[in-house]
């Protein structure tokens, strides 16, 4: 393989959690580790700000800031590591699934106090539909959390993983003593504000009944802390690396994240096993990571601050070969050639122009236009990524045009965001009536902000009683469209025309579901088909 050497020290990932329960705390604990950054606070100052009187103004002002944190690139060890930002908070949208499709592993965070919350649940099923293999850190065992064999089989069952635990706390709350490193048989032993190059409160056990471990943490929990291991390997033996890179098996590591404390034996692990750029599916053909051919696909597109340029930023995953500055490569859905002079990457830091990047890499690509979520860069040959689909919006509202003169204008304006991947757009079928579908009920704000500023388009929006988009296929076109017809509606097309059922409940649709087997009912879209 010609690039072999680039590829296999490349990891991509993304760290995905519930608000609040310390992705931004984790993600700058990573960073120092590798360097990237050298005071605590540089990630958090950039986060946005959960208590913002106007939350939608806020991200506004924190749009330009978020690229930078789009991705955030660290070496450590020998690695190279890509970590993919997902937004979480109110402005979670598409976009935090869609970069769950540009990444080969996910560091999932929980809360040891709240457990499993439903946009982690949300986020897993994303990562289970391509298989992604996830390590845990269950974050904040210095307060008082649940019991940890409890909180283990929770996060098994909601989020239907197979745990692995590889270190085990010693208590939690204002008795937490540390954890032990089941695998190394480390007994590493908690104190607050842990420092990045802290060793000295690793103490190594060769025997975990040792009376060492007496003299350390004290007869009540020594006894406690050997029950609970015995029992743990007895079930659990060896991690089977295989089955963690199937995505079948997830390691567990416990910590506080804001304490820096068992964050160096996650990220040790996490560079020892995460998988390395990935083969991937396109519509005619296995690519293999290792081609020398360059091939990539646009998984993100951020539009400019300002309104005066409408240019945007595509966020391209490279998959194959290598991608150079200003050479000609082939965008397959336009079928044309296009180059790039300033594609830069995202260093904490700084925007950096590049000469090149290899796969696993994600570079960002000014664009005026010849971008849509999904698109497909190669050498040449003609194919686009699989498995890159967009997810049913979770809130729908008609779209009102208040502005007959501007009719023009919001139609340009709602097809250009909604090619950014911001919301989805459906028309009613036999009627004309648009319908815009998106995750969370700010980016309707944000759209309705953005159409009168950037297209002076003035809209609102009138909520509808729909849950849930699906999409629809038979291979009876009769029953399809008959079906399409008597359920008027409750019928639309997507914006590449793909018949789709908005259903008002799950009710409606298990209804639908069983009163309709000729048709099948799809809960994500392949952006192409
Ligand atoms: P998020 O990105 O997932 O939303 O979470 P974030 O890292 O911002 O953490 C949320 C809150 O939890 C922060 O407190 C943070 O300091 C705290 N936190 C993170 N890790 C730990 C931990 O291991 N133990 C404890 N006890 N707290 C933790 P905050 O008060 O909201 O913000 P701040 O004022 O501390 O910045």
């Amino acid at each position: 393989m010609k690039y072999e050497k680039e590829v296999s020290r490349r990891r991509t990932f993304a760290i995905i959690s519930h608000p609040d329960a310390g992705k931004t705390t984790l993600t700058e604990k990573l960073l120092l580790f590798g360097g990237a950054i050298q005071t605590a606070g540089a990630v958090k100052s950039n986060k946005i700000k959960k208590h913002a009187t106007s939350d939608f103004m806020e991200i506004e002002r924190q749009r330009g800031i978020s690229v930078a944190t789009s991705v955030m690139t660290f070496e450590y060890k020998d690695c190279l590591i890509n970590l993919l930002d997902t937004p979480g908070h109110k402005d979670f949208a598409e976009d935090t699934y869609r970069t769950l499709t540009a990444v080969d592993s996910v560091i999932l965070v929980v809360d040891s106090v709240n457990g499993v919350e439903d946009q982690t649940r949300r986020l897993m099923e994303v990562c289970r539909m391509r298989d992604t293999p996830v390590i845990v850190f269950v974050n904040k065992m210095d307060r008082d959390g649940k019991n940890r064999f409890d909180l283990l089989e929770e996060i098994e069952k909601e989020l239907k993983l197979s745990l692995h635990p590889m270190t085990w706390p010693i208590n939690s709350g204002k008795d937490f003593k540390g954890v032990y490193n089941i695998h190394t048989k480390n007994l590493v032993l908690f104190s607050a504000h842990t420092k990045a190059d802290d060793t000295e409160n690793v103490l190594e056990i060769s025997d975990i009944n040792s009376p060492i471990l007496e003299t350390k943490i004290g007869e009540r929990d020594a006894n406690l802390l050997r029950e609970d291991v015995e029992l743990i390997e007895a079930v659990n033996g060896d991690l089977n690396v295989e089955e963690y890179l199937q995505g079948k098996i997830a390691p567990v590591f416990f910590g506080s994240a804001v304490n820096n404390f068992g964050v160096r034996e996650m990220l040790e692990t996490f560079v020892n096993i995460a998988p390395r750029p990935q083969s991937r599916q396109t519509s005619t053909r296995e690519v293999k990571v290792g081609e020398d051919k360059f091939s990539g696909f646009i998984f993100k597109i951020h539009a400019n601050l300002d309104p005066k340029h409408r240019d945007r930023i595509g966020f391209m995953r490279v998959c194959s070969g290598k991608f150079e500055r200003n050479k000609y490569y082939h965008h397959v859905r336009l079928d044309k050639d296009i180059r790039f002079s300033n594609p830069y990457s995202f260093l904490a830091r700084s925007k950096d122009i590049i000469e090149d990047a290899y796969p696993g890499d994600v570079v960002g690509l000014f664009d005026t236009g010849n971008f849509k979520i999904g698109d497909t860069l190669t050498e040449g040959e003609n194919f686009y990524f699989t498995g890159i689909p967009t997810f049913s919006p979770e809130i729908f509202k008609e779209l009102v045009n208040k502005d007959p003169m501007k009719t023009k204008q919001l139609e340009k304006g709602i097809a250009q965001l909604t090619d950014e991947g911001v919301a989805q757009l459906f028309t009613q079928f036999g009627g004309n009536k648009k319908i815009i579908g998106c995750v969370g009920e700010l980016q309707f704000e944000v759209i309705q902000y953005r159409l009168l500023q950037e297209y002076g388009a003035a809209c609102e929006f009138r909520t509808l009683p729909f849950y849930k988009a699906c999409w629809l296929t038979s291979k009876d076109e009769q029953k399809l469209n008959d079906f399409l017809r008597f359920k008027q509606q409750n019928s639309a097309e997507d914006k590449d025309g793909n018949p789709v059922y908005l259903a008002q409940s799950e009710w409606f649709l298990n209804t639908e579901i069983t009163n309709n087997p000729e048709i099948t009912f799809h809960f994500t879209s392949e952006v192409h088909k």
